[in-house]
């Protein structure tokens, strides 16, 4: 068994608590869910988990990204416990509460968003479906195209599911889904789609191929209302688009008066250091679509956009959750501790991780690529480094003996794994982390 100063592994988990949980969940809840390993949590505590067993582990997912400000953050309790003595529900649908325009105003005013609206959702499927229907209710139904990218991920709803693209169980025995979306490819460095190796010239290859192909021979540009894109993909595995890219596409758009969307779900909220990730390209976009780690686990999400565009007629779009007063003061309390020093440390420790596994890789045989801002990390694992093949099963064995060591990590992608901690670790919570990552590395490397 293993402890540390912060990890503590008393039972090889599952323990006897964690299997009974575990075979009742299975009796009475739909398994369609992926469940990367057997972790049944019990409580949490800034950047530590302990599960039902009384084992404690270092989280690097924080919830799927979502608990950008630790397990159980004070002034976001605090703050809900507030609103808990005031009311907790009147839908926005169709009346009025302050905190609405109090939440919205202070967070376009944290966006740096000149004249920009907010329409608040309960998820971040719901975020970017909103963003489907301002997008193409702008342009009043005469750009019925959505573009977006392949590897992608931005939902399960059948909307969401028909620009996603990362892997085909999302969407096997759905179809027929949404009509008008086109996928195109996604500059991903390590393994550009036009086979460059460097940056640059893959950014250039694939604006090349929207131009020259996509709006030649697929659809003509005044018929695309939106580009949907992740500006870091996070389920495709934590990757970083070239700065270059980013701004192509941008004047793309620009150009041809389609709108730019940003999926911000899994990497905005601070997570990279900026609010918004698309923020490090010096890029705006025209929507972003958020939830995740904007309320700090309580369900909530958002699309936040240029007044002119955030301008569906009345009765064309509402929810009856969306905007629940609870989840609103959650909110606040969250935004006030990112802005107070969380994406600075976010920079800071995401700096300090990259590091050690850069330095890691140069003399590993198995780890293909390190990429990622912030504390949005994604290590490639492949099995021949020349060849950059795939080693899907190596992963899945790493992130398997770092949770019988006590780091919770999960994959990406094909072959990534993907580092996302709380922005609250400190530098020794992330050393006892790597103490345990790099040893597990270690060990995989022999299995070859
Ligand atoms: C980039 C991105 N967009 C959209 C979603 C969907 O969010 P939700 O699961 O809250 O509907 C996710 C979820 O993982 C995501 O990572």
């Amino acid at each position: 068994m293993r402890s540390g100063r912060y990890v503590s592994i008393k039972v090889e988990p599952p323990g006897p608590k964690a299997r009974e949980v575990i075979e009742k969940d299975s009796k009475y809840l739909m398994q369609s869910y992926v469940r990367w390993y057997p972790l049944v949590i019990a409580r949490g505590e800034g950047a530590i988990v302990e599960d039902v067993d009384g084992n404690r582990y270092i989280d690097f997912n924080s919830g799927l990204a979502v608990l950008n400000t630790g397990h159980l953050p004070s002034p976001v309790i605090q703050r809900i416990k507030e609103q808990l003595g005031r009311f907790l529900h009147y839908s926005l649908t169709d009346f009025y509460y302050e905190l609405a325009p109090m939440y919205a105003e202070k967070l376009i005013n944290a966006l740096k968003w000149d004249g920009g609206k907010v329409f608040f959702t309960n998820s971040g499927a719901e975020s970017i479906e909103a963003g489907i229907k301002v997008s193409r209710g702008y342009f009043k139904g005469s750009r019925p195209y959505l573009i977006s990218f392949l590897n992608s991920f931005h939902g399960r709803t059948m909307a969401t599911l028909t620009l996603s693209a990362s892997k085909t169980i999302h969407k096997k025995y759905f179809h027929p889904l949404l009509p008008g979306v086109i996928h195109v490819p996604y500059p991903y460095p390590y393994r550009c789609p036009f086979g460059s190796e460097n940056e640059d010239e893959c950014a250039e290859r694939v604006i090349g191929y929207i131009e020259d192909v996509v709006f030649k021979k697929v659809v003509d540009p005044s018929e695309v209302a939106a580009f949907f894109i992740e500006p870091i993909q996070g389920e495709g595995g934590y990757i970083v688009p070239p700065k270059r890219f980013m701004e192509m596409l941008r004047s793309l758009t620009y150009r041809n008066g389609v709108l730019l969307v940003a999926d911000e779900v899994q990497s905005g909220m601070g997570r990279t250091g900026e609010l918004l990730a698309i923020y490090n390209f010096g890029i705006k976009p025209d929507l972003a679509a958020l939830a995740k780690g904007i309320a700090s686990g309580i369900p909530l999400g958002a699309l936040v956009g240029d007044g002119d565009y955030m301008s569906l007629p009345k009765g064309s779009h509402a929810n009856t959750f969306g905007g629940n007063p609870v989840a609103l003061s959650a909110a606040d309390a969250t935004l006030d501790m990112l802005l107070g020093g969380l994406m600075e440390n976010a920079k800071k420790m995401g700096t300090y991780i990259k590091t050690r596994l850069l330095e890691l890789m140069d003399s590993s045989r198995i780890i293909g690529d390190v990429r990622g801002l912030g504390l949005m990390i994604g290590v490639e694992i492949v099995k021949d480094k020349a060849k950059k093949v795939p080693a899907p099963d190596l992963v899945e064995w790493i992130i398997n003996h770092c949770f019988k060591r006590g780091l919770l990590i999960i994959g990406g992608g094909e072959s990534s794994l993907r580092l996302a901690p709380p922005l609250v670790i400190n530098r020794d919570q992330v050393d006892e982390a790597m103490e345990i990552l790099v040893d597990v590395i270690r060990e995989a490397e022999t299995l070859l």
